[in-house]
């Protein structure tokens, strides 16, 4: 089912609630949260209203659900975008675990939530189509925690959370927006991102704006 809305603010603004509400719920419980949140353009707002929400940061560790291999200062650094959009604000306080196999062990899993992005040729994380591994990267069994890929669609070597890690989360919000990727979604049979569409081990929320 994809949440229509009619702005990307407003789409972005409703992520991020739901985003605040999980992480509050794991605080309260536990006192200590984590989320896992994609880099590219699409969480920017999201990112920027989560950080401007008084909510114990200090307890919550946060890392990506993907990385081009590139210096943190470097333009396409997805850290980099984390630290210009998220740690600011009240969110200054959060803790960045960056993705290797030993983050797996530093982060109170599951997540709170994971928010991801879709390319427009149906990648998620950096699972892309033209990946020998693909069927690895997505498989339930893969007990990795993330994996470094390469692939022509990008010109940096990157790493990426499998779906098995992912999936360990109490929701995943899959925010989109644009006319070309609601035609891919709805189209998505074959493509990486439907492995996410008809997967029933964790609540998917899919948000979607023009
Ligand atoms: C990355 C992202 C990736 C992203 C999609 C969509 O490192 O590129 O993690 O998976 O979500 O490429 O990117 P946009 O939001 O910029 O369209």
């Amino acid at each position: 089912m994809i949440e229509a809305f009619d702005t990307r603010q407003a789409a972005s603004r409703a992520a991020a609630q739901c985003i605040e509400k999980y992480l509050l719920d794991d605080l309260r419980q536990k006192n200590t949260a984590s989320i896992a949140v994609s880099g590219g353009s699409s969480p920017r707002q999201c990112l920027e209203a989560l950080a401007a929400t008084d909510l114990p940061w200090s307890q919550v560790k946060v890392t990506l659900t993907d990385e081009r291999q590139v210096p943190a200062d470097d333009p396409a650094s997805n850290e980099g975008m984390l630290r210009r959009h998220l740690f600011s604000d009240y969110a200054t306080s959060a803790t960045f675990v960056p993705i290797d196999e030993a983050a797996g062990a530093a982060l109170p899993l599951p997540f709170s939530s994971v928010l991801c992005g879709m390319g427009s040729d149906g990648h998620f994380a950096s699972i892309f189509p033209d990946l020998a591994r693909r069927e690895e990267l997505l498989a339930a069994e893969n007990t990795h925690f993330c994996s470094e890929i390469q692939t022509a669609a990008s010109p940096y070597k990157r790493i990426t959370l499998t779906l098995a890690s992912l999936l360990r989360s109490r929701v995943i919000l899959l925010l989109i927006f644009g006319e070309e990727k609601r035609r891919v979604l709805d189209n998505a049979e074959g493509l990486p991102v439907s492995a996410l569409l008809q997967q029933t081990q964790t609540p998917l929320r899919i948000l979607w704006a023009p």
